[in-house]
């Protein structure tokens, strides 16, 4: 038996990188997914992958921003799974704009992507693992969430909000054996991390000590970890896979 049989886990922006990397892992340990993503063919795509691996998979295509969106997927996920036991919050987006040329919408889309995502899906499917007194909830920050970054206030102002609601929340949930962390990736390849600057990118490979970026599966794994039986004591915690490039 591996370590998430039995296990249902939501995985949103499961349809490229880091979460396509996590579905996948979470599928060879025993769970079976929930694969969310806005692009229904990226969501198809990661459940048909899931299903190859002989564990069940459902793609349900929704914006995380939109709580309407995202209570309907909710119940769907219920209805067809009867639970849901592990939540990634990882869709994301990642758009340079120097801060004194960001606008209010530019602002407020990465807030509603990344911290009303992680709301809406973490709210939504609360209520369910508290009747059942176990729960895992992951939320992917980032290491700009810790240090920031140039060209990315808005994105690490987000990140860094996501920190203090897995903190906070941690306490809220301890007691009914549903632990809240988060991972703080730092560069990993993937399309979001490609589509920065060329420069930027050699920044991060530079000063990191490892010397490369990372791979999505160093991060599924990281989140693996924090979905297993073994790591029911850690809660509240900021797990940071990022090649030493913040310590
Ligand atoms: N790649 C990195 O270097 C890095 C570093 C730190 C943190 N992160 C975070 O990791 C997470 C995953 O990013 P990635 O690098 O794998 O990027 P990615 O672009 O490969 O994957 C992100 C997925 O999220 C989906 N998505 C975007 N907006 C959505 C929405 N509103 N609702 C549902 N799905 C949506 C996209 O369609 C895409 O499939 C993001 O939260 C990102 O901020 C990435």
């Amino acid at each position: 038996m591996s370590e998430l049989t039995g296990r249902i886990a939501l995985v949103t922006g499961g349809g490229s990188g880091i979460g396509r990397a996590t579905a996948l892992v979470f599928a060879r340990a025993g769970a079976d997914l929930i694969i969310n993503d806005i692009s229904p063919e990226r969501a198809e795509g990661v459940a048909s992958e899931v299903a190859d691996l002989g564990r069940k998979a459902l793609a349900i295509p929704a914006d995380v921003a939109d709580l309407g969106a995202v209570e309907a997927m909710a119940g769907q996920a219920l209805k067809s799974f009867g639970k849901v036991d592990i939540v990634v919050n990882n869709a994301g987006i990642g758009v340079e704009v120097p801060f004194h040329k960001m606008s209010k919408e530019e602002w407020e889309r990465m807030f509603a992507v990344h911290v009303g995502g992680t709301f809406h899906c973490t709210r939504s499917l609360l209520p369910q693992m508290m009747e059942r007194r176990w729960g895992r909830i992951i939320s992917i920050s980032s290491v700009a969430g810790l240090m920031g970054e140039v060209g990315l206030v808005h994105y690490s102002a987000a990140k860094a909000a996501i920190l203090g609601f897995t903190k906070a929340l941690a306490r809220e949930m301890a007691s009914y054996g549903i632990t809240v962390n988060a991972i703080a990736p730092g560069l990993i390849d993937t399309p979001l991390a490609r589509s920065i600057q060329p420069e930027l990118w050699q920044k991060f490979v530079s000063a990191s000590p490892v010397g490369h970026e990372g791979k999505p599966e160093d991060i599924a794994h990281a989140c693996a970890y924090l979905a297993s039986e073994g790591a029911s004591f850690v809660t509240g915690q900021v797990l940071s896979p990022n090649g030493g490039i913040w310590m």
